[in-house]
């Protein structure tokens, strides 16, 4: 069996001439320093000391790391604890990293490297099975065992055919436009209860809604144009909330306003479909934008002409590194029984060995063993696969997954497989 090519070796420490250091959150000076990079790779206004301070209130508790060259900060890394759900409604500790930048001097020398590494040894040595992360470029994280394993898709819904099927699940639940500060607690539940029953569901920190109910946020908030809308089922328990923005425009005096939906997040069938309802009906509105939303939207299978519903747009979302292979496996549900043995490569990674999966109807065990593999993988594919929405046979086609006879694949992707497709809502 030919090997899958590894991701880049992963030797221990930083590489020549960086230093990683820990950055402390309550030395406003340090953290003005570093604050800096990020807003220089992400392109953002210089922070002031408004926003240091800001940033200071939402970070503390995460790591935040530096990249140092010749005594200088160049280097930016934040990780903090998070939790994720896997296939089975399964919900596990995560690593979550982000604010990743190295200044446009400094790059290409290591300093990503050298801080990435210190981060995942660390949340290894803390016991966490598995890192996530958005890349901002697909090339960048693959070199460090991540794989992109859930998809967002954009919608775009002409109202002006968007009437519901009669069989569209119903009942006599309401909607309510709401101050979203004010409901903050509903909210929070709702999508507490969303992101714990999908894969891919990630929880929000309470930074998250920090940020997107701050009104003076310079981007990333819901504005004054936003609106929210709460849904209650019939016995008066909210069940799900969308919030939009919509944007005045006309052809003469024929209306042309769009809808943005920002986030439309629900626990039932019928508070899913009451909550599209209302967004495809608001008078004047012409056209209905959702970004970010499930590649398998409910949409188009709501309405009598589904063709109204496009898919606009669909790119990678959730990127998942898997740090300790037996533990991660182990994690998740599997719906179909069936036992494989996996090699995973990793050099120098905390992913690597061959492990017999072996899933029944008790539950699932992982154990390693010295068995000849069925398949072979890199971390990154294992990473991809983890979250059942990318086909085991596809990695075989695309090379990056082999296997020992034409048996092992289509096993391996039946027993990968999740019942749904993975969903992660959440940007972080
Ligand atoms: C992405 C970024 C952090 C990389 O930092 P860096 O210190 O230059 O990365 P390193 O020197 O450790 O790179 C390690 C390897 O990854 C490759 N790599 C790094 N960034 C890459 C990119 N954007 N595209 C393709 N390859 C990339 C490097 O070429 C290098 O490969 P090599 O070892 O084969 O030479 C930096 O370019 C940056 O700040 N970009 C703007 C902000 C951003 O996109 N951040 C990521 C947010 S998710």
């Amino acid at each position: 069996m030919t090997q899958p090519r590894p991701p880049a070796p992963a030797p221990a420490g930083p590489a020549p001439g960086v230093r990683v250091t820990d950055v402390d959150v309550e030395d406003v000076d340090e953290l003005t320093r570093w604050a800096l990079v990020p807003a220089t790779g992400f392109m953002e206004p210089r922070p002031s000391a408004e926003d240091v301070a800001k940033r200071q209130r939402r970070v503390r508790g995460h790591r935040l790391l530096g990249g140092v060259v010749g005594g200088r900060l160049v280097g930016s890394l934040r990780s903090f604890d998070t939790e994720l759900t896997l296939p089975g409604a399964r919900v596990v500790p995560a690593n979550a990293v982000s604010s990743v930048a190295v200044l446009p001097t400094h790059r290409r020398r290591g300093v990503l490297t050298s801080m990435m590494r210190t981060d995942l040894a660390r949340a290894r040595e803390r016991g966490q099975a598995l890192a996530v992360l958005i890349a901002s470029e697909a090339p960048i994280y693959g070199r460090y065992g991540f794989g992109a394993a859930t998809e967002e898709a954009t919608w775009t819904l002409d109202t002006t055919s968007s009437r519901l099927r009669e069989d569209a699940p119903a009942d006599a639940g309401t909607v309510e436009l709401v101050e979203a500060a004010a409901v903050r607690a509903q909210l929070q539940a709702v999508h507490d209860g969303a992101r714990r029953a999908r894969a891919g569901g990630l929880r929000r920190e309470e930074r998250w809604w920090d940020l997107v109910l701050d009104p003076g946020a310079v981007s990333g908030a819901w504005d004054a144009r936003t609106r929210t809308v709460l849904r209650r089922g019939p016995d008066g328990t909210p069940d799900g909330y969308c919030t939009y923005t919509t944007t005045e425009s006309s052809r003469g005096r024929v209306s042309t306003a769009q809808l943005r939906v920002d986030d439309l997040t629900a626990t039932t069938p019928q508070a899913l479909r009451a909550l599209w309802e209302l967004v495809a009906s608001v008078d004047l509105v012409r056209t209905v934008r959702a970004a970010h939303r499930p590649v398998d939207e409910v949409l188009p299978w709501l309405l009598r002409d589904p063709r109204a519903a496009q898919r606009t747009g669909q790119d990678d979302f959730l990127w998942v590194r898997v740090l300790d292979t037996a533990a991660a496996l182990g994690a998740r549900g599997y719906d179909a029984p069936g036992r494989l043995v996996l090699r995973v490569h990793d050099e120098g990674g905390p992913a690597a060995g061959t492990v017999l999966l072996d899933a029944g109807a008790d539950g699932v065990e992982v154990t390693r063993t010295d068995a000849e593999p069925d398949v072979e993988l890199a971390a990154d594919a294992l990473g991809s696969l983890l979250l059942g929405g990318v086909d085991a046979a596809l990695l075989a086609r695309a090379g990056r997954l082999r296997a020992r006879d034409g048996a092992a694949v289509p096993s391996a992707a039946a027993l990968f497989r999740g019942a749904e497709v993975p969903w992660c809502a959440t940007e972080f």
